[in-house]
């Protein structure tokens, strides 16, 4: 019997295309990314796409891939996926949640830490050769105890954010959609006591918090949450800290604010429209820019990379998918 054929979009372990190999009939994009033209033209009479979250897969590919049966990404987020396209045309669509939840609420604190602490803006002047040596009052960051962390979007990677706070001495409050349900208790890491959290509007919680994270997906209404209307009701000592996708954060209006000094600092994994940045970011001490590095540890990406696989045999071998997008 012929094998299915599937387009897969990056370079994956060869494990995992071994893998697949035995099932699927394999046409491996190897080479960076897939331009768009050619996604096109290869995804024509596939039935399955591995993909990741810088490929548009819009009404255009899904309309060109009239034989897919299922598009597996190798991220959780799946806003560059046209999801009621695929819908129309029953294709399972299926993520990869959970496993990186916590590497990538690990990489929030990292940039929590980072900015607040000066760590990285210290870095920069140690390796200018102008550190004169050990002062007082030399490079003061601010510290975390005591202060409010303001949590937006309190899904598993907000809640996994949230349940590291108490180790840092930082009360924890969240905001998420209105209508949404109040959110389960957070359990601590014994499981046996719940962290108190406290649920906010949105308005509150950015004029009261001292760190605001977002940690929503991004949709029609997420998308410059973060604007100048919003940035001036944080606090004027506040940090915003953005591990989610870029665009939920307008990054002129971020400038603006920064320019201003209407919040103290920032530290950002992702941007609206990567692998550019805002060219004014890069010029301030108290930015934190990292590389969209959220999930990118060797064992998480390595988890993610075989479950989108195991999804794609799943769908293709007639069993249902292991993690498909609701
Ligand atoms: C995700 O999983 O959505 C990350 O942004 C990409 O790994």
């Amino acid at each position: 019997m012929s094998k299915p054929p599937i387009l897969v979009t990056r370079r994956i372990p060869s494990s995992v295309l071994r893998t697949l190999e035995e099932y699927c009939d394999v046409d491996l994009h190897d080479r960076g990314d897939l331009p768009h033209d050619q996604l096109l033209t290869r995804v024509a009479g596939k039935q399955g796409l591995l993909a990741v979250v810088t490929d548009a897969i819009d009404r255009g590919v899904l309309e060109a891939g009239r034989d897919l049966k299922v598009v597996s990404t190798i991220a959780v987020g799946y806003n560059n996926i046209d999801l009621p396209a695929a819908r129309e045309r029953g294709i399972i669509v299926t993520n990869t949640p959970d496993i990186l939840t916590e590497s990538t609420a690990d990489l929030t604190w990292t940039l929590i830490l980072g900015i607040m602490r000066r760590v990285v803006e210290g870095d920069r002047l140690v390796r200018r050769g102008q550190w004169k040596g050990f002062t007082l009052d030399f490079m003061l960051g601010s510290d975390l105890r005591g202060k409010q962390l303001g949590i937006i979007g309190f899904g598993r990677i907000g809640r996994a954010v949230a349940a590291r706070a108490p180790s840092f001495g930082m009360r924890v409050a969240y905001a998420s959609r209105p209508g949404r349900p109040p959110a389960e208790p957070l359990l601590a890491s014994d499981s046996t006591s719940a962290i108190p959290v406290e649920a906010m509007p949105l308005d509150r919680l950015l004029s009261t918090s001292d760190v605001v994270s977002l940690h929503c997906p991004l949709t029609d209404e997420t998308k410059h949450l973060i604007n100048q209307a919003t940035l001036m009701r944080m606090k004027r000592g506040a940090y915003l800290i953005s591990a989610a996708r870029g665009p939920i954060v307008d990054e002129a209006a971020l400038v603006w604010a920064l320019e201003n000094r209407l919040i103290a600092g920032a530290a950002l994994d992702v941007y609206e429209r990567e692998p550019e940045i805002h060219p004014k970011l890069t010029t301030f001490e108290n930015v934190v820019l990292s590389p969209h590095l959220g999930s990118s540890a060797i064992e998480t990406r390595t988890a993610m990379i075989d479950l989108a696989a195991r999804n794609v045999i799943a769908v293709l071998s007639g069993q249902p998918a292991i993690t498909p997008i609701p």
